[in-house]
């Protein structure tokens, strides 16, 4: 896998999901639908729905995946994650990267990652590693704020890619017994 650019980054971010054919998977904050196209290819005849704030870039990811919107396979909502009408739908993994919002406190958008997340599923929220102790910092909060709401995280990974290193969190809910 190439280790340069955006496509790399967001590659690595997909390995790490690594969503399989027929799931259903949560994109927050998709912009313009890069990793959408990633995640709609390895479902297959599973559902990627992408949530993005900005009009501007839901209609880019729209765009970008056009046929797999057209196909019903992708659905593109502009939106905050909180406003977002997710239909009641269920997600084996919920992805999202770079999206401050989920290491910056409140961060309700953990309470509606948690009440969306099928059983078994997980999260993976992934970050560019701008400075020095930022991945630290970054897995430390994640884990904090998602753990106030009852996801623990259970991986985390790192690759160096260009101009900056890619760290992910994965997390989930634990298994009640
Ligand atoms: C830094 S960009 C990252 C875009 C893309 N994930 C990537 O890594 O290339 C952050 C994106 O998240 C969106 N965003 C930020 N907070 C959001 C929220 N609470 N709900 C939905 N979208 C959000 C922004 O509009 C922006 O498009």
């Amino acid at each position: 896998m190439s280790t340069r650019g955006t496509s790399a980054r967001l590659a690595s971010v997909a390995g790490w999901v690594a969503a399989a054919p027929g799931e259903r998977v949560l994109e927050v904050g998709c912009g313009a639908g890069v990793l959408v196209t990633e995640l709609a290819a390895a479902v297959g005849d599973g559902r990627v729905v992408a949530v993005d704030r900005s009009a501007r870039m839901a209609a880019a990811a729209t765009r970008r995946n056009r046929a797999a919107v057209d196909a019903g396979r992708v659905r593109v909502l502009a939106a905050p994650l909180l406003d977002a009408d997710l239909g009641g739908e269920r997600f084996d993994a919920v992805v999202a990267v770079d999206v401050r919002a989920f290491w910056t406190p409140p961060a309700p958008e953990w309470d509606v990652v948690a009440g969306v997340l099928a059983p078994g599923g997980r999260v993976v929220v992934g970050f560019s590693v701008m400075a020095d102790g930022d991945a630290g910092r970054v897995t430390a909060e994640v884990a904090r704020l998602a753990g106030e709401r009852g996801l623990v995280v259970t991986a985390t990974a790192d690759v160096s890619t260009v101009p900056f290193p890619t760290a992910a969190v994965e997390l989930r809910a634990p298994v009640r017994g």
